[in-house]
């Protein structure tokens, strides 16, 4: 039973949030880069760049990142953390393709493997990894508390999770200007661009409905991970949290 209302990207009369989320990330890969870069204008990539530093100081030598989607934040550890092996998982094959094709580009296959995978049955074995991290991903879990679970499952003891996700700002006028935006502009921008007329409604509802800051940490103690930490992006339009096994 999930403790958040469940948000799917085309209502009730198709399959589960799982089947709707991978239908809806296979529909808009083609777009989804490039949609990250101008409807964030190029912060997401900053955001990201941030949650990956939090792991310079750990210097973990392997590293799973759910969620993975088309690679960015697999890529960005990568390069700057220089690890022994990641491992990028994702249900959607087609986001999975365009990311194999960037880590070809930029030559990173003998550190990056990506693989089709569902966060909230992990084939790997208790303890594999040094952390954990996910961009984006976690809202999209059908069952949230289930997807950290297993995070935290194949996670070595003192091995650190990484979580990068949308948060509802809270002060004016960030707050008002926020929901105007993800609201109304994003959507249109969205549906015009990816050609999949819910995935950016999905978005901003899923954000509404997904649980930020002190209650996202509170999850994240029942899926087993210790001392909760969040650092707030952006004025509160997005959050970094960390936490340990
Ligand atoms: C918004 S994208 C984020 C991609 C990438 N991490 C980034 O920072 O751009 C969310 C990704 O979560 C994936 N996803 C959703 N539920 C999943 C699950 N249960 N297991 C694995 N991946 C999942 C989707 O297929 C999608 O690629």
């Amino acid at each position: 039973m999930s403790d958040h209302p469940v948000v799917t990207p085309y209502g009730d009369q198709e399959t589960g949030k799982k089947g709707q989320v991978t239908k809806m990330f296979d529909r808009i890969a083609p777009y989804y880069d490039l949609l990250n870069r101008v409807l964030s204008v190029g912060i997401d990539t900053l955001w990201r760049k941030k949650a990956i530093s939090l792991l310079a100081v750990q210097k973990p030598g392997v590293i799973l990142d759910i969620a993975t989607g088309t690679a960015d934040l697999a890529i960005e550890a990568a390069r700057t953390l220089r690890p022994q092996k990641i491992t990028g998982l994702d249900i959607s094959p087609n986001m999975l393709r365009i990311g194999e094709e960037k880590i070809r580009k930029k030559g990173l296959g003998d550190i990056i493997s990506l693989e089709v995978g569902d966060s909230e049955n992990l084939r790997f074995e208790t303890g594999s990894f040094d952390a954990v991290t996910a961009a984006f991903g976690v809202r999209n879990f059908e069952n949230l508390l289930k997807g950290l679970t297993e995070m935290n499952r194949v996670l070595k003891p003192g091995g650190s999770v990484v979580v990068l996700e949308f948060s509802k700002p809270r002060v004016f006028p960030v707050k008002q200007l926020f929901n105007i935006y993800f609201k109304n502009i994003l959507p249109v921008i969205g549906r015009l661009k990816s050609k999949d007329k819910n995935a950016y409604t999905y978005l901003y509802e899923s954000v509404q409905a997904f649980p930020d800051y002190e209650n996202f940490s509170d999850i994240l103690v029942k899926a087993g991970f210790k001392n909760p930490e969040y650092k707030v992006l952006s004025f509160g339009i997005c959050c970094i949290y960390l936490a340990k096994k």
